[in-house]
């Protein structure tokens, strides 16, 4: 008789939700999941182009991304023996959580995928709610790490899906906090882009983790991201890491991005942050709505006369697809996110909210 496949799944596996991803019909205006909405120039397609026909697919990538690391290593200011470079920044947290013990920890809301690597790993997670406007209270840390097994504390800065920046003393004296504890902090970076303030390098900050990726800015599609940790750490995930976990596109692409495209990646950045703030400014004159400041390239915001699924869902048919967040945590209750668009994608998405959140008359 043949087995039934769900005796042999992890039984915390079987009712567990995973991080979902909705399918966006063709023409649909994406602003669903922090991209750049600009995309690269023809010349600079071309020229990836023309690099990925130089490549010997037959062989296997270099396990070391030697070119990659020299590259990002001159760009971020960072010695290459310090960097950890991951399938986006998700596989590196993945890796961190396989190779450490003891519990993670986080304040709430934040970005899904900590919790969901924390369980799927089987490491005990623990996370702990924000001040209701979303601010963080390091203050709050020392009664929450004294009950746990000393682990890692991770703090997004802009976090996600608040938008939220924590000014840069609280996520050192956070840090502080965590050391006393036996914690080692990870201050996830992956909208810095759009905020301008970084950790990595900065006084009292020596032994943090600090996580980056390229998606936010531009280069979702590649999947990349990278740790900046103390290099016995970086020797140590080596040992985790799949051998080659950065494929030989992936590794040229970055390289040609970064030695030669990176500025105008910084000049999209300055453009959102721009549009960001247009954005905000229009949906705060609408009636119904009140958007969360933000220093993201993405805005959280709070509804009120209509339900956030049905409001998500008139955007929908109006051929705009944004994220509703307001099932992930107690203080999102009544809340949807939207990505910063192009000017005219930003336009047709405050009409359509305009017309969604509108009494019938
Ligand atoms: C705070 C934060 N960290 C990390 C990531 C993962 O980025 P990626 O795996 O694309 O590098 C995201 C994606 O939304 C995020 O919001």
């Amino acid at each position: 008789m043949a087995h039934d496949p769900m005796e042999w799944i992890r039984d915390d596996l079987k009712n567990a939700r995973g991080y979902s991803v909705l399918h966006a019909p063709e023409g649909t205006i994406k602003l669903d999941a922090m991209e750049n909405p600009f995309g690269l120039p023809d010349s600079v397609r071309k020229r990836l182009a023309e690099e990925m026909s130089e490549l010997s697919l037959n062989r296997y990538p270099d396990a070391q991304a030697k070119d990659l690391r020299d590259a990002a290593s001159g760009i971020f200011g960072v010695p290459s023996g310090r960097l950890f470079f991951g399938n986006g920044s998700d596989e590196i947290l993945l890796n961190l959580f396989l190779a450490t013990k003891g519990t993670i920890v986080t304040p709430e809301p934040t970005f899904s995928m900590y919790r969901i690597i924390a369980k799927s790993v089987e490491r005990k997670f623990r996370g702990f709610p924000l001040n209701p406007d979303y601010s963080f209270d390091p203050d709050s840390l020392s009664t929450v790490l004294s009950g746990e097994k000393p682990g890692i504390l991770v703090l997004a800065s802009p976090n996600n899906p608040t938008g939220v920046a924590y000014p840069m003393e609280k996520m050192l004296q956070a840090a502080k906090i965590a050391r006393q504890f036996g914690f080692v902090t990870l201050l996830d970076e992956a909208y810095y882009p759009f905020h301008g303030e970084t950790s990595l390098n900065a006084p009292g900050a020596e032994d943090v983790l600090v996580l980056r990726t390229f998606s936010k800015m531009g280069l979702a599609g590649l999947r990349l991201g990278f740790l900046v940790a103390p290099e016995e750490l970086v020797s140590l995930l080596d040992v985790l890491r799949l051998p080659y976990n950065m494929d030989s596109m992936t590794q040229r692409a970055a390289v040609i991005l970064l030695k030669e495209v990176y500025p105008l990646l910084e000049k999209q950045v300055q453009e959102i942050r721009r549009l960001r703030e247009e954005l905000y400014s229009g949906m705060a004159s609408i009636d119904g709505i009140s958007p969360v400041a933000s220093r993201a390239n993405f805005i959280l915001f709070r509804v009120r006369g209509i339900s956030p699924s049905d409001l998500f869902l008139k955007l929908f048919h109006k051929g705009v697809l944004v994220r509703d967040v307001s099932d992930h945590h107690p203080l999102l209750e009544g809340t949807l996110r939207v990505t910063v668009g192009t000017e005219e994608e930003n336009r047709i998405f405050l009409n359509a909210l305009r017309e969604g959140v509108a009494r019938d008359t």
